[in-house]
C-alpha cells in the first residue's frame, strides 16, 4: 500500500468537490452570519446532549444557545420520555431554571413562583384568583421538538421540522449506526470562548495539516512521521450534509525519553488518541464506519455532523466538539472527552495527564484561531486556499452556502 507521503491529492476530486479557492467573507460578513442563524441553526437538527445525561426520571440539563437566542430545558419525564422546552416562564417571560443540571419533578420560576412539572405543564400559580380567565392548560412551557439517534439528543427549533432527524442524518445516520460508545456516561468537559467565527473554530479541529506547525510537541509526533510528515489523511467520505476524515497514526511514536510520566503511564499507547501501537481490536475498531480503510496505521476519525458537531473516534475512546456561535466573530467551543471513571491511583494520574495534554493542545489552537480571524477580518485576502487534507473545511463551506441559499431544507439536502 502506498504511504500517505506518496499519495497524490485525490480526496477532493473523488468526493466530487470543487478545488477552487473559497471566499473569506463566509467567515467575516455579518449579513451572512444572520442568514446562517435563520437558515441553518433555526432549521437544522442540533445535537445538544447524550441520553446518559438523563438516566433517571426528573434528570434535566439546560443548554443556552445564543445563536438562536434560546435557553433550552431538556428533561426526562416521569413516564421516561425525553422532553425539551424553551426555558421561559409563561407569566412574564423570565428564565425558569437557572441551574445547568439536576433532578427535579417541579420547576419553580423564582420571579413569582409559577411552577411547572417536568412534562412542561403549569401546575402552580400563587394567587391564581387575581388573574383574568387564566387557563393553566394553555400556559405550559413551550415545547421544542426533540429526538435521539444512537444515544445522541437532538432538537429542532421549527415547531414542525421540515425533515425528520433520520432524514437529516441520511446516509451518515445509517453508516454510523450500531457503534458502541465506551464510557458514554463520563465526560471530561472543556469550554472556551474564542474571538472567531464558529466555522473558523470548527476548521481548527477538522484537518491535521496544521499539526506539525501548531502542535509540534503535543499532537504532531502522534499524527506525523517519516512516512507522512504533513499528516495526510487516510480517507475522506461525504454523507449528504455530513462528512468524515480518517487520520494516520505514526507507528514509530514513543513518548520522548524525558517524558517519564507519560512513558510510565502509557508504555505502548499514545495518550492523545488512546491508540496502541500494536493491533487493537474492540467493538469500536471493528465497526465498518470506524477506520473505514482498516489501516494498521490509523489514529482517529473526525466525523463532522452538520452544522456544528464533531464526533471523533479512536481505537478505544471517543470525544466530541461543539461550536456554538455567539456572534459573527465569537464562538463557544465545548469539548467532551469520554473516559472511564478512574478506579486506581494510576488511572487517576492517567486522566490528569490526558487532561493536561489536551489543555496544552487546546491553548495552542486558541491563540492561533483568534489571529486567523483577525487576519481574515482585515479584508487583505478575498479568498483562501484549501489543500486536499482540508477537504472537511471545503465541504462544510459548500454546505453552509447551500443551506443559506436553499428555500427549504429538502432543497438543501437534495
Ligand atoms: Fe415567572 Fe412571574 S415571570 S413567575
Amino acid at each position: 500500500m502506498n504511504s500517505p507521503k506518496d499519495m497524490q491529492p485525490t480526496l477532493t476530486d473523488t468526493c466530487g468537490l470543487s478545488t477552487a479557492r473559497v471566499p473569506t467573507r463566509l467567515y467575516t460578513d455579518n449579513a451572512h452570519y444572520e442568514l446562517e442563524r435563520e437558515r441553518i441553526f433555526r432549521r437544522a437538527w442540533l445535537k445538544i446532549g447524550r441520553v446518559e445525561q438523563l438516566t433517571k426520571a426528573g434528570d434535566y440539563f439546560v443548554k443556552d444557545i445564543a445563536v438562536v437566542d434560546a435557553s433550552v430545558l431538556i428533561t426526562r419525564s416521569k413516564g421516561g420520555a425525553i422532553k425539551a422546552f424553551y426555558n421561559v416562564c409563561s407569566h412574564r417571560g423570565n428564565q425558569v431554571v437557572l441551574n445547568t443540571k439536576g433532578n427535579a419533578s417541579r420547576f419553580a420560576c423564582r420571579y413569582h413562583s409559577w411552577t411547572y412539572n417536568n412534562t412542561g405543564e403549569l401546575v402552580g400559580v400563587p394567587d391564581e384568583a387575581s388573574f383574568f380567565n387564566l387557563d393553566k392548560k394553555q400556559c405550559g412551557l413551550t415545547p421544542i421538538v426533540v429526538d435521539t439517534w444512537e444515544g445522541w439528543i437532538f432538537i429542532n427549533l421549527k415547531p414542525v421540522p421540515e425533515v425528520t432527524l433520520k432524514e437529516f442524518l441520511g446516509p451518515f445516520g445509517e453508516t454510523f449506526s450500531g457503534i458502541e460508545y465506551p464510557h458514554a456516561d463520563n465526560a471530561l468537559v472543556m469550554r472556551g470562548e474564542f474571538k472567531a467565527n464558529w466555522k473558523a473554530v470548527a476548521d481548527a479541529f477538522s484537518e491535521a495539516y496544521h499539526l506539525p506547525s501548531i502542535h509540534p510537541r503535543t499532537f504532531a509526533p502522534v499524527y506525523a512521521g517519516k512516512d507522512n510528515p504533513h499528516c495526510r489523511p487516510l480517507s475522506a467520505h461525504i454523507y449528504g450534509a455530513h462528512r468524515s476524515l480518517s487520520l494516520w497514526l505514526n507507528p514509530d511514536y514513543q513518548p520522548p525519553a524525558e517524558a517519564k510520566v507519560e512513558r510510565w503511564l502509557n508504555p505502548t499507547a499514545s495518550t492523545v488518541t488512546g491508540t496502541r501501537n500494536e493491533a487493537q481490536v474492540n467493538p469500536l475498531t471493528e465497526h465498518a464506519a470506524v477506520n473505514p480503510t482498516k489501516s494498521a496505521n490509523w489514529s482517529s476519525d473526525v466525523n463532522w455532523i452538520f452544522p456544528n458537531w464533531h464526533l471523533q473516534i479512536s481505537a478505544n475512546r471517543f470525544w466530541s466538539h461543539e461550536f456554538w456561535p455567539i456572534s459573527a466573530n465569537t464562538t463557544l467551543w465545548e469539548g467532551r472527552f469520554y473516559q472511564p471513571a478512574p478506579k486506581t491511583v494510576r488511572e487517576r494520574i492517567q486522566l490528569e495527564h490526558f487532561t493536561a495534554q489536551m489543555a496544552d493542545g487546546m491553548l495552542e489552537d486558541l491563540a492561533n484561531i483568534e489571529s486567523t480571524q483577525r487576519g481574515m477580518a482585515s479584508g487583505a485576502k478575498s479568498h483562501l486556499y484549501l489543500q486536499d487534507g482540508e477537504i472537511l473545511l471545503r465541504h462544510a463551506l459548500e454546505q453552509v452556502v447551500r443551506w443559506t441559499e436553499a428555500a427549504t431544507v429538502a432543497e438543501a439536502l437534495a
